[in-house]
């Protein structure tokens, strides 16, 4: 740790850090924990009684979408089941949304490093609910290196009788799974852009509703899920729902895996039960001096130090799994100025308000960087902030303005300080004069 952290004081370019430094351990092995799990592979599988208990107990666990979003599982799932398949491809298909693009989030890439068994079980679990036959895997471009392994972990689920025709011998529980590359744009995390390019076209978001869950892969009901909440709905099938729904708050049961990253000793992964507040987690990774803690990415929130009582649960803040702390020698400002320049690059550029929206705001933030900016700039950029909020096609472009938002209003000084343009000042006051 002592050695990575003398590298980030001295700003060595991450291309030069030794390839050691990128590993991240799994920091909590504990029985009831999804990373330190004694299960077996089939062991899910095994413990299941039937579609509509299986869908019975997965509702009653409580377990919401991992995403970041928050969404019933059990809901999503139910609605799939209901649904029916059309034309050719009248089929359900299950979609595990391994697109982990969101700035300062890993911890998919740890779950499929790790435990890509239980994420795999956790597919099947869902194809025995909405009675799928086909599962696909979008794996993030960046984590092709994966590939290999993931395939060897599906031949030796084949060869168990885990996938396949008559798995585990029942006859009818046929299911198979394949994993797809991305090419490394973020908006194909958005599920149903992630569906448009798994079907061979442009990863652009499509119009919802329809949901996927009616009209998904192919025109066809799909249930889309992150990698966690596969991984989770396994441990529920193996341990009960009244396990899972024992851990975690009313509102948001079970665990949540984070992803730690920033000014703190010990980065890496961890895994709380839900309702732990910030302040425990910043004591636990050795973060000292913190001034502020991004916490569900790049879209997600900025919150200071007066905040950090604050819990992590969908009741106050939710979160996809990122969570990167800056000490008080960051200068907000360029925070959130790095993160604006991260959504021009990665809107799709399909709606107006976001392709130019999200360059406007680039050029108000590069222009107060400049030292060319006054109190107008910053009047124009909430201004595009409400464009881009309230007119944007997709949540990409509705939430790329919540880092500019956010650290104005917790963070003003660092802007301030950087505003050298006086406003204007009529030489004749006309309202005065008349007064
Ligand atoms: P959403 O709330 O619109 O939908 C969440 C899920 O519920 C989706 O699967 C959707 O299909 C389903 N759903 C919602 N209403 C439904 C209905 N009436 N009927 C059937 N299904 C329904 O959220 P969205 O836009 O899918 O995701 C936004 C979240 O993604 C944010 O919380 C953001 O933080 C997170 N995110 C995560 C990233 C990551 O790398 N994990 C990257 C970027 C954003
Ligand atoms: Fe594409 Fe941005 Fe419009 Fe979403 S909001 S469709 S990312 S241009």
């Amino acid at each position: 740790v002592d050695k990575v952290v003398d590298l980030i004081r001295h700003k060595v370019p991450l291309d030069e850090w030794p390839a050691e430094y990128f590993v991240v351990e799994d920091n909590i092995r504990r029985k009831d924990a999804l990373l330190g799990n004694d299960l077996a592979p089939g062991d899910a599988l095994r413990a299941m009684r039937g579609p509509a208990e299986m869908l019975e107990a997965i509702k009653a666990s409580g377990l919401r979408g991992r995403g970041g979003a928050g969404f019933s599982t059990g809901q999503k799932w139910e609605f799939c089941r209901n649904a029916v398949g059309t034309g050719a491809h009248g089929a359900h298909y299950v979609v595990c949304n391994a697109d982990e693009g969101e700035p300062g989030t890993f911890k998919d890439r740890v779950l499929l490093s790790a435990h890509a068994d239980l994420v795999f079980e956790g597919m099947t679990v869902a194809a025995y609910v909405i009675g799928a036959k086909k599962g696909l895997v979008y794996l993030r471009g960046e984590y092709r290196y994966l590939l290999d392994k993931l395939n060897a972990v599906l031949e030796k689920r084949r060869a168990d009788k885990l996938l396949g025709k008559s798995i585990l011998g029942q006859t009818g529980f046929d299911f198979d799974i394949e994993v797809h590359l991305g090419a490394g744009a973020y908006i194909c995390g958005e599920e149903t852009a992630l569906l448009e390019s798994l079907e061979g076209h442009r990863g652009v978001p499509r119009k919802r509703p329809p949901f996927p869950v009616t009209s998904g892969y192919l025109g066809q009901p799909t249930a889309v899920n992150n990698v966690e909440t596969l991984a989770s709905a396994a441990l529920i099938a193996a341990k009960g729902a009244a396990w899972y729904k024992s851990i975690g708050t009313a509102k948001s049961s079970g665990t949540k895996v984070l992803s730690i990253s920033g000014d703190c000793a010990r980065p890496g992964i961890y895994e709380y039960p839900y309702g732990v507040t910030v302040s425990q987690v910043l004591a636990d990774c050795g973060a000292i001096d913190t001034q502020a803690c991004q916490i569900a990415g790049a879209s997600g929130l900025c919150i200071a130090p007066g905040e950090f009582g604050r819990r992590i649960a969908f009741e106050d803040i939710p979160t996809g799994g990122s969570f990167m702390i800056f000490d008080n020698t960051r200068d907000m400002f360029e925070v959130a100025r790095n993160f604006v320049h991260f959504f021009v690059d990665e809107s799709c550029g399909f709606c107006t308000p976001c392709r130019v929206g999200t360059t406007l705001l680039k050029n108000v933030m590069d222009k107060i960087h400049d030292g060319h900016g006054g109190e107008y700039d910053i009047g124009d950029a909430q201004r595009v902030i409400k464009t881009l909020k309230t007119a944007s096609h997709c949540g990409l472009g509705q939430t790329a303005g919540n880092c500019v938002a956010d650290t104005l209003q917790k963070f003003r000084p660092s802007y301030e300080l950087r505003l050298t343009v006086r406003e204007f000042e009529p030489a004749f006051d006309l309202d005065k004069a008349l007064s």
